[in-house]
């Protein structure tokens, strides 16, 4: 893509898709800036959900009848999308799930349980989220394996070197964010993969805030799981993402068990399903998997390149704007290409959760607290940070209003 086009991107028109965008408070339109919790949806996402609803509602996998067979295709056809969209083989490797912390779970329960014991270690990363590092965290005191992380340096990037002396023959598995939710940083995934190939380790990707906003392929990443959420990239809750190679989901045992997910069943034993229903047993999220589809029609109608090109330039200029000030310290690596769309920061003194209530006053909406990196938090020495984190629909005049309402807090606070 040209330069040119990828900076063509009509962010009035995308805005009209989204009418929260419009919704005022106190007589101030809102400027949400709080897209690493929760993207917004816009409307074609909501228009299929609700055709889903009005014209075809059943339940999948169980009817012959008109309805249910229409359910069912439009099911499949979602997981064909997805595989489609980041570059795995087929359905087999795509296993629908609540969300990226249930994904994480799934292959720590499924796998992590039954393969890890004394002597194997996981190697995670300083700024994994409370979804993996909780997590693996568990399945550490449960097995007996020794947990372990990848120093974050001072510059808001993983130590590789660090990487390198940790990974070795005792490493069952490397989970690593793709893209830091609170300090931003895009980590080099594919060298991490490379690294736990190399010792006979798999590799497990936290893709939440990389999928959203960049062109993703996990083959050539070459990672065994990458994990990510609908509701992060305009599409709905209740669904998330499980990438995994299609013979490590075949050797795995199921995670949750009953209807839906077997092959035979009798009083003595069961035998599973295909892939990737073995792994999603009961009532699936049918009417989100029909948003997740249209969600990705969306961006992908938009075009990936062009949404990271956007996010980056919004963060890039927030950065800007906060580094000018000496009272402002931000966390993370400076804008560039290990840079994804969100800053977090904190203001002198003031408490992230003071600060961000005064950002609410001017109907600007952005996140205090700990972002689920509590350990990273920790390390930097703060208790909470604010962050302000960036999509499609933003705007550098809304990028603007939060500087200009960081004005006021000031002036309020001294
Ligand atoms: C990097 C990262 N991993 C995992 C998660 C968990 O996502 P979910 O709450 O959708 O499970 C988040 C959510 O903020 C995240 O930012």
């Amino acid at each position: 893509m040209s330069q040119q086009e990828l900076e063509s991107l009509d962010v009035e028109a995308i805005r009209e898709e989204f009418p929260i965008l419009q919704r005022e408070f106190d007589g101030q339109q809102v400027v949400y800036l709080d897209n690493a919790a929760t993207t917004q949806t816009p409307d074609s996402v909501v228009d299929a959900m609700s055709d889903y609803y009005r014209e075809y509602n059943a339940n999948v996998h169980r009817g012959i009848h008109h309805l249910s067979q229409e359910a069912s295709l439009a099911y499949e056809q979602a997981h064909d999308r997805v595989a489609d969209f980041i570059g795995a083989d087929g359905r087999e490797e795509v296993v629908f799930t609540k969300n990226t912390t249930e994904s994480e779970n799934l292959v720590a329960y499924s796998w992590g349980l039954n393969e890890l014991g004394p002597g194997d270690t996981i190697v995670l990363t300083e700024m994994e989220h409370h979804a993996s590092l909780v997590t693996w965290q568990q399945i550490g005191e449960r097995t007996g394996a020794d947990v372990e992380y990848i120093r974050v340096d001072e510059t808001g990037r993983l130590d590789m070197d660090h990487a390198r002396e940790l990974i070795d023959d005792d490493t069952a598995i490397v989970s690593a964010v793709h893209v830091s939710n609170t300090l931003g940083t895009v980590n080099p995934v594919g060298e991490l993969t490379d690294l736990a190939h190399e010792c006979d380790a798999f590799s497990f990707i936290d893709g939440a805030q990389a999928v959203p906003n960049r062109p993703v392929d996990v083959t050539e990443i070459g990672a065994d799981f990458y994990a990510f959420s609908g509701h992060k990239m305009a599409g709905p809750t209740g669904i998330g993402v499980l990438y995994g190679k299609q013979e490590l989901l075949e050797a795995m045992e199921p995670y949750l068990y009953g209807g839906g997910m077997i092959r035979k069943v009798t009083f003595e034993e069961s035998t599973w399903g295909d892939l990737p229903w073995k792994f999603e047993p009961g009532t699936p999220p049918i009417a989100e998997a029909v948003g997740l589809h249209t969600a990705i029609d969306w961006l992908e109608e938009i075009g990936m390149d062009r949404i990271q090109a956007h996010e980056e330039e919004m963060a890039r200029y927030a950065y800007d704007q906060l580094e000018a000030e000496d009272d402002v310290e931000i966390y993370g690596p400076e804008p560039g290409p290990d840079r994804g769309g969100l800053v977090s920061f904190n203001l002198a003194d003031v408490h992230a959760h003071d600060l961000t209530s005064i950002l609410n006053d001017y109907a600007v909406a952005v996140r205090a607290g700990d972002h689920c990196t509590q350990p990273l938090h920790d390390k930097l020495g703060v208790p909470a940070s604010t962050r302000a984190s960036f999509y499609v629909y933003n705007t550098r005049e809304e990028v603007e209003q939060l500087v200009a309402a960081l004005e006021d807090a000031r002036e309020l606070f001294a």
